[in-house]
C-alpha cells in the first residue's frame, strides 16, 4: 500500500471509466508525483460521508453539533495557506506578451522543468504516503453544450469534498466524457509527501506556491496549497483564468460576475451580472431582499461569483458555471443577508471560522454580542477580555477571509433558471469598487464604450481574499486583475469587440453601470447603508433601461439625482446623499493620474477607443 507507484504501473481505473487519455494521463503522473495509492470519485452522497469522516478522524475537520448546524464540518488551515497567493500565480504563455503586465510570467519549458521534467522538479514525489484523488468536474450544467470538463488529481480530501459541492462532480461526468471526450487537466499536490510511518499535520501545505496555468495547453498546475482559489481548480484557474482564453478564441466572456433575476412588482423580470472585486459584496448583492417598502421586488440567485456569458440571437446570455458559494463569513448575518445565512443552515463545510461551546461557528460581525467564549481559527481560546491586544483591538476569531461552502441548492433565493443550460439574458452590468472616496454611489455609461473604459480603469481598495497587504487602492479592471488568463489589453479589446458585433447583429448591448458602496464619511463610517438597501440603486439602473427614471450627466457618465431614487422606508438626507455621489474635481484630477499610469502599463495593444474616452474625461474635467 505505501509502496509508490511506478511508471506503467495499473492504475485501476474503474469499468465506468473508458477514456484511453484519461487513464494514461493518470498514470503518468502518478509515477511522476507517487502517491500511496488512487482514489477515483464517484461522487456519490457515500463517498462525501466517508471522506468527511475520514477529515474527521485525521484532525482536520471537526464534526459541528448535529442539531445546530445539521451535516456541517469546520476545518482550521494553516496560518501561512489561507488566501490565494497573486505572486505566486503564473500565466505561462509561449509569449510573454500573451500573459501581459499584469500577469507573473516564466516561458512554459522552464516551468515545466521547475515542476515536472528538471533534475528534482516540485511535483516529483510530491504526493508520496498520500492518495491521488481523481476528481471529475463538469463546470456548468452536465453534458450541456457550453459546459466544460475537467479533471483534478488531488492529493488533498478536503479539496475532494469542496469540489463535490462546488461544481457537477462524480461518475456521470465520465458518461459525457466518453471515450475521447476533452478534458482540461488539473494537477494539484499540497506538497507535503508523507515518509513511512511520519504523521500528519492537520492542514498538509508547503511554504514553497505555484499556482500555474498553460493556457496554449489548457492545463493548470497547482503546488504547496490547499486553500480556496488556490487548491479547488475548477473556480479560478479553470472556469476564468483558462475559460478567458477559451473565451476570446471562441467569442465569449469568462467574468468575475454573479447574475441575478430581479422581478418587479408589475411582474417584470431582468438580469442583472455584477463585477466587484474579492470580498466586495457579490455574494451579499446576489441574495439581495429588496426592502418591503419599495413594493414587491423579487430578488433570485443564478450565481455569485463566476459568470460565463456568450453572444447568442442577439443576446448575451449567462451562465454559472459553478454548483455552489465559496463565500467570505466575516460580515454575514441575519441583517446584512438573510438568504446567505439560511443557506447555511446545515450541509456546510466552514473554513476558518470560529467554533462556539455548542458546537457551532461564529465569526465577526455574525452577532451583535460578543460571545463569551469561543476557540479561535488558529485553536486557541479566545474571550472578549483576553483576546484584547495592548491597541484595545480584539483579535479576530475567525480569519478576515474566513470562508463557508455550501451548494446552490441551499439558497432560498435560488433562481429556477440557475442551472438552464441556455442561460438567462443579461440586461445590465454592473461594475463596482470598494472606493471610501471619489468614487460616486451610481453611474450609468452612456454608450457601451464608456462602461468597458468604466470597467476597465475600475479601482478597489484590497481585501483580505489575497495575500497582501488590505485596504490599498489598486486598479482591478473588470475586477478580473487576479484572474485574467491573458493580456489584460487584448481582453478589453475582446469587450469592444463582442459588443461590436452584437450590435452590428441588431442586438441589443446590455447598460453598463459602475457603483460604489463604499464611501465614508469623516467619522470613517460608510455613508451608504448598502446591503439590502443597494436595491434602490438597482431599481434606478432598473427605471433607466425602461427609460423612465431621471437622472443627471456628470463627469464620465449619467448618475441619479436626489429625486431619482426611491427613499421609500429609508432616512437617507439629501447632504447624506451628496457625500456618496458628488464628485470632488481634484479628487478626480487625482483619479484620472491613476488611469494614466493603468494605461501606460498596458500600452501595448491598448484599444484606441479607451485612450479617446479617457481624454474626452479629461477635456471635461479641464473644461
Ligand atoms: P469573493 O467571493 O471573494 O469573490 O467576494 P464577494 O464579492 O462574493 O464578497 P462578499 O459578497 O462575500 O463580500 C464580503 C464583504 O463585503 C463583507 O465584509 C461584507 O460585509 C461586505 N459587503 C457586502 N455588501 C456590502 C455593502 O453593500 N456595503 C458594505 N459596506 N459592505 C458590504
Ligand atoms: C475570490 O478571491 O475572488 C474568491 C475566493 O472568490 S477564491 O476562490 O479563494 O479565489
Ligand atoms: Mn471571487
Amino acid at each position: 500500500m505505501n509502496q509508490p507507484l511506478m511508471a506503467g504501473v495499473h492504475v485501476n481505473a474503474p469499468t465506468f471509466v473508458k477514456n484511453a487519455r484519461l487513464i494514461a494521463w493518470v498514470a503518468e503522473i502518478a509515477a511522476l508525483t507517487q502517491p500511496a495509492a488512487i482514489y477515483w470519485c464517484d461522487g456519490s452522497i457515500e463517498e462525501y460521508d466517508r471522506l468527511c469522516q475520514q477529515l474527521v478522524d485525521a484532525g482536520t475537520f471537526k464534526k459541528l453539533d448535529p442539531v445546530k448546524r445539521p451535516n456541517s464540518y469546520l476545518a482550521w488551515s494553516d496560518p501561512s495557506d489561507v488566501a490565494r497567493v497573486e505572486d505566486r500565480t503564473y500565466i505561462c504563455s509561449a509569449a510573454k506578451e500573451d500573459a501581459g503586465p499584469t500577469n507573473n510570467w516564466m516561458a512554459p519549458a522552464e516551468m515545466r522543468t521547475l515542476l515536472q521534467t528538471g533534475d528534482t522538479p516540485l511535483f516529483k514525489g510530491s504526493m508520496q504516503g498520500r492518495t491521488m484523488y481523481v476528481v471529475p468536474f463538469s463546470m456548468g450544467p452536465l453534458g450541456s453544450p457550453i459546459a466544460h470538463i475537467g479533471i483534478e488529481l488531488s492529493d488533498s480530501p478536503y479539496v475532494a469534498v469542496n469540489m463535490r459541492i462546488m461544481t457537477r462532480m462524480g461518475k456521470a461526468v465520465y458518461d459525457v466524457l466518453g471515450t475521447d471526450g476533452d478534458f482540461v487537466p488539473c494537477v494539484h499536490t499540497v506538497g507535503a509527501p508523507l515518509e513511512a510511518g511520519q504523521a500528519d499535520v492537520r492542514w498538509p501545505c508547503n511554504k514553497t506556491k505555484y499556482i500555474v496555468h498553460y493556457p496554449e495547453t489548457r492545463e493548470i498546475w497547482s503546488y504547496g496549497s490547499g486553500y480556496g482559489g488556490n487548491a479547488l481548480l475548477g473556480k479560478k484557474c479553470f472556469a476564468l483564468r483558462i475559460a478567458s482564453t477559451m473565451g476570446r478564441d471562441q467569442g465569449w466572456l469568462a467574468e468575475h460576475m454573479l447574475i441575478l433575476g430581479v422581478t418587479s412588482p408589475e411582474g417584470k423580470k431582468r438580469h442583472v451580472a455584477a463585477a466587484f472585486p474579492s470580498a466586495c459584496g457579490k455574494t451579499n448583492f446576489a441574495m439581495l431582499i429588496p426592502p418591503a417598502a419599495l413594493g414587491d421586488w423579487q430578488v433570485t440567485t443564478i450565481g455569485d461569483d463566476i459568470a460565463w456569458i456568450k453572444p447568442v440571437d442577439g443576446q448575451l446570455r449567462a451562465i454559472n458555471p459553478e454548483a455552489g458559494y465559496f463565500g467570505v463569513a466575516p460580515g454575514t448575518n441575519f441583517k446584512t443577508n438573510p438568504n446567505c445565512m439560511a443557506s447555511l443552515d446545515k450541509d456546510v463545510i466552514f473554513t476558518n471560522v470560529a467554533l462556539t461551546d455548542d458546537g457551532d461557528v461564529w465569526w465577526e460581525g455574525m452577532t451583535d454580542e460578543l460571545p463569551s467564549h469561543l476557540i479561535d481559527w488558529q485553536g486557541k481560546d479566545w474571550t472578549p477580555e483576553t483576546a484584547r491586544g495592548a491597541d484595545g483591538k480584539l483579535r479576530p476569531a475567525a480569519h478576515p477571509n474566513a470562508r463557508f461552502t455550501v451548494a446552490a441548492g441551499n439558497n432560498p433565493a435560488l433562481d429556477p433558471e440557475w442551472d438552464n443550460p441556455a442561460g438567462v439574458a443579461i440586461d445590465a452590468f454592473i461594475f463596482g469598487g470598494r472606493r471610501s472616496t471619489t468614487v460616486p454611489l451610481a453611474t450609468e455609461a452612456r454608450n457601451w464604450v464608456e462602461g468597458v473604459y468604466m470597467a476597465a480603469t475600475m479601482g478597489s481598495e484590497t481585501t483580505a481574499a489575497a495575500a497582501g497587504q488590505m485596504g490599498i487602492v489598486r486598479r482591478d479592471p473588470f475586477a478580473m486583475l487576479p484572474f485574467m488568463g491573458y493580456n489584460m489589453s487584448d481582453y478589453f479589446q475582446h469587450w469592444l469587440d463582442v459588443g461590436a458585433k452584437l450590435e452590428a447583429a441588431g442586438g441589443k448591448l446590455p447598460a453598463i453601470y459602475c457603483v460604489n458602496w463604499f464611501r465614508k464619511g469623516a467619522d470613517g463610517k460608510f455613508v451608504w447603508p448598502g446591503y439590502g438597501e443597494n436595491a434602490r440603486v438597482m431599481q434606478w439602473m432598473l427605471g433607466r433601461i425602461e427609460g423612465k427614471a431621471g437622472g443627471a450627466e456628470n463627469l464620465f457618465g449619467v448618475s441619479p439625482n436626489y429625486g431619482d431614487l426611491n427613499w421609500a422606508g429609508l432616512d437617507f438626507s439629501e447632504a447624506q446623499f451628496q457625500s456618496v455621489i458628488g464628485i470632488d474635481r481634484d479628487a478626480w484630477v487625482q483619479e484620472m493620474k491613476l488611469h494614466g499610469e493603468l494605461f501606460e502599463q498596458l500600452a501595448y495593444h491598448l484599444p484606441a477607443e479607451l485612450t479617446a474616452t479617457k481624454a474626452a474625461i479629461e477635456a471635461k474635467l479641464n473644461g
